[in-house]
């Protein structure tokens, strides 16, 4: 046998989405999430969008300055797209492909939702565009924090301080009880990818909840077992 067919390749990371409105405390617990998996050996990173890999970064800029609103919720899907694009092929692919857990802070969910739900933007423009973005690469969980939206609003504002809101935190009340409305109806529809979460607590609480997601998503065997063995 020779070295090459000696290497054995790396089982495939997981692929875990966070989603929600603002303030519901993704980046909190997404970092949780890594120190938790971290600790149980299982090597993972930590992403965002839109950004994540150094084009996609730039595109952020562009889109959350607000340069890009002039140019109306199509053309701004189509910068997130060309985002994603860049951070799936040069982040989250190589990243997988070597058997690294990676947890991204927003993805097509986000699209669906702002630029689609809220946006208007036709829904088969926003197929076209994941078929072309991610093509088979579905998130294997995506965990979506759930909070009121007043809650959310009161920890965005506290987060950010005197600083001026982003293209989308600037929003009314209203933008965002839309928002909530249309992730909720996302985890309905596909509650085998999606874990709605309840995220109106401690975050140690939360922590342990979005554990007990992965647990029922990514590790539960035991009913194609307990079927094995009644049948035997
Ligand atoms: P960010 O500063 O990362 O904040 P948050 O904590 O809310 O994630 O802002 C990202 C913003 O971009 C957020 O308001 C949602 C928006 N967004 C879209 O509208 N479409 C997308 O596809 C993505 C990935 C994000």
């Amino acid at each position: 046998m020779n070295d090459a067919s000696k290497a054995r390749k790396p089982v495939r990371g997981r692929f875990i989405t966070f989603e929600g409105g603002e303030g519901s405390g993704k980046s909190t617990q997404i970092q949780m999430l890594a120190d938790r998996l971290n600790a149980a050996k299982l090597r993972t990173i930590t992403t965002r969008e839109p950004g994540g890999s150094a084009g996609a970064e730039i595109i952020r800029h562009l889109l959350l300055s607000g340069m890009a609103k002039a140019f109306g919720p199509e053309a701004e899907s189509l910068l997130f797209a060309a985002a994603r694009d860049d951070h799936v092929a040069q982040v989250i692919v190589p990243a997988l492909d070597q058997g690294t857990w990676v947890l991204c802070d927003r993805f097509t969910d986000s699209t669906r939702v702002y630029q689609g739900e809220l946006g208007k933007v036709d829904p088969k423009l926003i197929r076209a565009m994941e078929r072309v973005t991610i093509g088979e690469l579905k998130p294997d969980l995506t965990i979506i924090l759930d909070v009121p939206v007043a809650v959310g609003m009161e920890r965005a504002s506290k987060r950010r301080g005197t600083a001026t809101p982003d293209r989308f935190e600037g929003e009314g009340v209203s933008f965002h009880e839309k928002l909530r409305d249309a992730y909720r109806r996302i985890a309905e529809t596909d509650p085998k990818r999606c874990a709605l979460v309840d995220a109106n607590a401690d975050p140690k609480i939360v922590a342990d909840r979005v554990w007990a997601a992965l647990r029922d998503h990514l590790f539960s065997v035991a009913a194609p077992r307990e079927v094995e063995t009644t049948k035997a």
